[in-house]
């Protein structure tokens, strides 16, 4: 496989395929398709086909756990252990107060769940950022609407994160030991830039570059530490939502796809593989994920 070339990694329809995150320990992607409430997991091994589990309502994201995986469905927050029931862990008092659903997340080095949530209707400024830790949802960042683009540097000193309705993605200072966040700051602008689309989810490499997904913006753009644009791939279809590093050098570049925006048969039969999960290698590895211990006290 040639470096810079994207190609479908598992063909799928999907709505809103996202959240992608590999497990070092099992080999193992994980995904979501938001709108089905499907979690997938495949041993990338092409010809294998993914397994999946349905949820009986939307799923924002899915983490790593000890054992078993986190996944943020519209509702609150699950634990599926490897083996036996899904666990409830706890509610998001958005869905029942204003229809907002769990959106984007991910884990921090110290084993927090930051997750976020997305207006109902995608426009008002009702949805939040929230730290999952000691079993409590404490909510950290507010009056957005798509709480987006999680991610931390390899040193843990920084904290990304995007409302994608400001086409900005932002960066806050952050302290691992307590999980506190300093003041944010404009770390890429996509209107300066002239890039398009709205800025997603994303994942940073070993050297700390972030690579983020543009949404509707139909590729994939790296990021220097200090917000310079380095890299551009695109993508065979519109909606990118989120990459993830897998495969046993981290070197695979796994990304989602979603459909639920193109409308006419035209873009359907212009993006046929639109919803797939899509690879390709890329020069610098990764970073390992880390695995979510939702109710440890500090
Ligand atoms: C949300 C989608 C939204 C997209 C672009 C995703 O994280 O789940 O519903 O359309 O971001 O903002
Ligand atoms: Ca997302």
């Amino acid at each position: 496989m040639q470096h810079g070339k994207i190609e479908v990694a598992v063909k799928l329809e999907m709505s809103l395929g996202e959240s992608p995150v590999w497990s070092s320990k099992n080999q193992t992607l994980h995904w979501v398709d938001i709108n089905n409430g499907n979690i997938y997991s495949w041993n990338t091994q092409p010809g294998d086909a993914p397994s999946v589990i349905s949820l009986n309502e939307q799923v924002g994201c899915v983490a790593l756990a000890e054992e078993g995986l986190l996944a943020a469905a519209a509702s609150g927050v699950k634990y599926l252990p490897e083996q036996g029931q899904v666990q409830h862990l706890v509610d998001n008092a958005e869905w029942d107060a204003q229809g907002n659903r769990f959106n984007d997340g991910r884990c921090d080095a110290a084993g927090r769940l930051w997750v976020g949530t997305i207006a109902g209707d995608e426009t008002s400024p009702t949805a939040a950022l929230y730290c999952l830790e000691g079993g409590k949802l404490e909510k950290r960042l507010s009056s957005m609407g798509i709480s987006n683009g999680l991610a931390f540097s390899p040193d843990q000193r920084w904290l990304y994160h995007t409302d994608s309705l400001s086409r900005c993605i932002l960066r806050y200072s952050f302290d691992v030991a307590t999980g506190e966040l300093g003041q944010g700051e404009v770390f890429v602008d996509l209107e300066q830039l002239g890039l398009p689309g709205v800025p997603d989810g994303a994942a940073v490499d070993a050297e700390g570059y972030y690579w983020s997904a543009l949404y509707g913006g139909g590729r994939i753009v790296r990021f220097s530490s200090s917000g310079g644009l380095v890299e551009e791939y695109s993508v065979p279809c519109p909606h990118p939502t989120m990459v993830a590093f897998g495969g046993d050098d981290l070197r695979s570049l796994y990304i989602t796809t979603a459909t639920q925006h193109l409308q006419t048969a035209e873009d359907k039969h212009a993006y046929p593989d639109a919803g797939s999960l899509f690879t390709m290698r890329i020069a610098t590895p990764g970073l390992v994920e880390p695995s979510a211990q939702p109710l440890r006290n500090r």
